[in-house]
């Protein structure tokens, strides 16, 4: 999500970390910032926006040195302002750090380090780890910050530097990328290659747990206080490469994150023990929320499918009647809301400017507005009454993947909190988020099937009529799987509910035209299986989705994906990773422009 840099060497700093965060441009920032150390004194320079033309500034006499760290930030905790911006400090100014990543337990180690007399200066988690860092110094950098990150629950990379022991950087790593750059004379560390593949391809690749100690004339690595033997590995990919994590296209780069954007989204939310979850955004709303007594969910695109799993998900499990429409349909109908009603507007981007007009409509009419977003300080961010950020990370293909996954963890994160508010049991509670958290897991062994996937649509790339069926939870993944083919391969899709083949659609069943069936093991398996029957029938090929151990389905299907079971109201989370592999590799066995489609925007901001 954020970008890191950090370099110490013979040179001077600012030029290379400059460079090295304008590479990183590609991923989206809002707010950047650098520290330099020079004679043991710091520097410390912070800015909003994006780097423009401010070389001159860097390069004056402030912001000299031949040790520094640089941060391109993309907020998740706290707004987008100049103080948020990293790197964040101790209440000295001595201890320097930048981070990539979630401290779960940020809030409980502010309360605490408060109380010890710590002064904060952002709302940011990052903060907590400078102060911690503060609090254990004694000897040396690398202990002191060995220590702060036991009292650490999260995901980091980080990169440290500090007045008290300046002649070293200090880099740890845990569940977040960081490499280090092993150059002639020069030590650099980085959460993404291409911020310094110009200065070396040398590399290795920090392992969690790991703390790196980077000097002028060498470095280390400590795993649990031992010194860890590391192979330096050479990187062969070219800088367009390795901006997307060398993967061809940044669409494939995002599908490969869903695993994590659902830990992500997850991450310091559940509460296993008591069934609960904790959505720090909803609090001040949250005894409004135990009065509703209906819900409107609002989104366009992917979203408003997310939008309408949501609609299923709370109907079931929280019991509220709830009803989901399209940002430009709604902002022209006759809304009947009351005092009991909550809107949710779903948007990646949260600047949608059909999903903001329906905000504002339900605004106007003093309904609680709640959002589901990921970009934070986002118009739907600010204008919404209340809300939770999915923490998917910059998303650059134009055809959304990733965020629909974070869309999807959040909503049945909303679901099991505004159940439990009501009748879910405690058991039914602990239920759900055990399965939650088995879901990571479960994503990466589908996206290890990815050559399998990829030969199907091979198999199928001269069809140019696709449909896609679904039925209750895996309707809306079919109206997806079918957006997202169309989208990026231009190639005629179309999603539907399972129960409507009859009622028309059936007429264009042929052998020329193939149908994916999402059919899952689950409540409506039966009736999934009597639709596939009447495609048979009239010649039409099937590519079934099914439950792992499902052997029956390859009698009738002429392609198997398989997915792992998981409770019936997740298993889109699951079944909608083949769909988005199958809609990349088509698109890619037609040469498309996988990542900008023509035609279309990565954000609508025009009605
Ligand atoms: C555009 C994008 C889609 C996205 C939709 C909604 O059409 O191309 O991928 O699903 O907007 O965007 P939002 O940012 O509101 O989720």
């Amino acid at each position: 999500m954020c970008g890191i840099i950090g370099y110490i060497g013979t040179k001077e700093a600012s030029p290379i970390l400059l460079s090295g965060l304008k590479r990183m441009e590609y991923r989206g920032y809002d707010s950047y910032g650098f520290c330099f150390l020079n004679d043991g004194k710091a520097s410390l320079f912070k800015r909003v926006g994006k780097i423009d033309n401010t070389e001159k500034e860097f390069l004056g006499k402030d912001f000299v040195g031949q040790i520094g760290i640089g941060h391109s930030r993309w907020a998740t905790t706290g707004l987008v302002t100049q103080e948020n911006a990293h790197p964040h400090c101790d209440c000295k100014k001595e201890i320097f750090v930048v981070h990539n990543g979630i401290v779960e337990n940020y809030k409980e180690l502010k309360a605490k380090l408060i109380k010890e007399g710590h002064i904060f200066e952002s709302e940011t988690d990052t903060e907590v780890i400078a102060h911690l860092i503060e609090k254990y110094y004694v000897n040396n950098l690398e202990g002191a910050v060995g220590k702060a990150l036991r009292d650490i629950r999260g995901t980091y990379g980080l990169a440290v530097i500090s007045t008290k022991d300046p002649e070293k950087i200090v880099a740890a790593r845990m569940s977040s990328p960081l490499i280090i750059g092993v150059g002639v004379d020069e030590f650099l560390v980085a959460s993404d290659p291409s911020a310094i593949i110009t200065r070396t391809r040398q590399i290795i690749n920090l392992d969690d747990g790991e703390i790196a100690i980077l000097k002028k004339d060498g470095f280390c690595i400590l795993k649990e206080e031992k010194e860890a033997q590391k192979n330096i590995e050479t990187i062969d990919w070219d800088i367009e490469q390795a901006e997307k994590g060398g993967y061809e296209h940044f669409m494939l780069k995002e599908i490969m994150e869903e695993p994590s954007v659902i830990e992500d989204a997850m991450r310091g939310r559940l509460l296993e023990d008591e069934g609960l979850v904790k959505l720090g955004g909803l609090e001040s709303v949250q005894d409004q929320l135990r009065k509703i007594d209906n819900i409107t969910l609002i989104g366009c695109g992917t979203a408003h499918y997310a939008a309408k799993i949501g609609e299923y998900m709370l109907e079931e499990y929280a019991n509220i009647p709830t009803l989901t429409d399209i940002g430009s349909e709604f902002r022209y109908r006759k809304p009947i809301v009351n005092k009991s009603t909550a809107a949710i507007f779903v948007s990646q981007s949260g600047e949608t400017a059909d999903t903001l007009a329906a905000l504002r409509e339900m605004k106007a009419k003093g309904v609680l507005t709640l959002g589901v977003t990921n970009v934070v300080g986002s118009s739907q961010s600010r204008e919404t009454d209340a809300g939770v950020y999915t923490r998917s990370g910059p998303e650059i293909a134009v055809a959304s993947t990733k965020a629909f996954l974070g869309q999807l963890t959040i909503l049945s994160l909303i679901t099991i909190y505004l159940g439990r508010q009501r009748d879910m049991s405690i058991v039914t509670g602990k239920r759900i988020i055990s399965e939650l958290m088995k879901i990571p897991e479960l994503a990466r062994e589908i996206l290890k099937q990815k050559n399998e996937i990829k030969k199907i649509a091979e198999k199928y790339k001269n069809c140019r009529d696709f449909w896609f069926i679904g039925r209750k939870y895996n309707y809306p993944i079919a109206l997806e799987g079918a957006l997202k083919l169309k989208e990026v391969s231009y190639v005629h899709a179309e999603g539907l509910a399972g129960g409507e083949l009859k009622h028309g659609p059936l007429a264009l069943i042929d052998e020329n035209c193939p149908t994916i069936a999402i059919c899952p093991t689950d409540s409506v398996y039966e009736k999934m299986i009597s639709n596939i029957e009447e495609i048979k029938a009239r010649k039409g090929k099937i590519i079934a989705i099914a439950t792992v151990g499902n052997e029956e389905i390859e009698k009738i299907a002429d392609d198997v994906i398989y997915i792992p079971k998981t409770l019936e109201m997740l298993t889109p989370i699951l079944s909608v990773i083949p769909l988005h592999l199958f809609a990349y590799y088509f698109a890619d066995s037609l040469d498309r422009d996988i990542d900008k489609p023509k035609n279309l925007a990565k954000s609508v901001t025009v009605e």
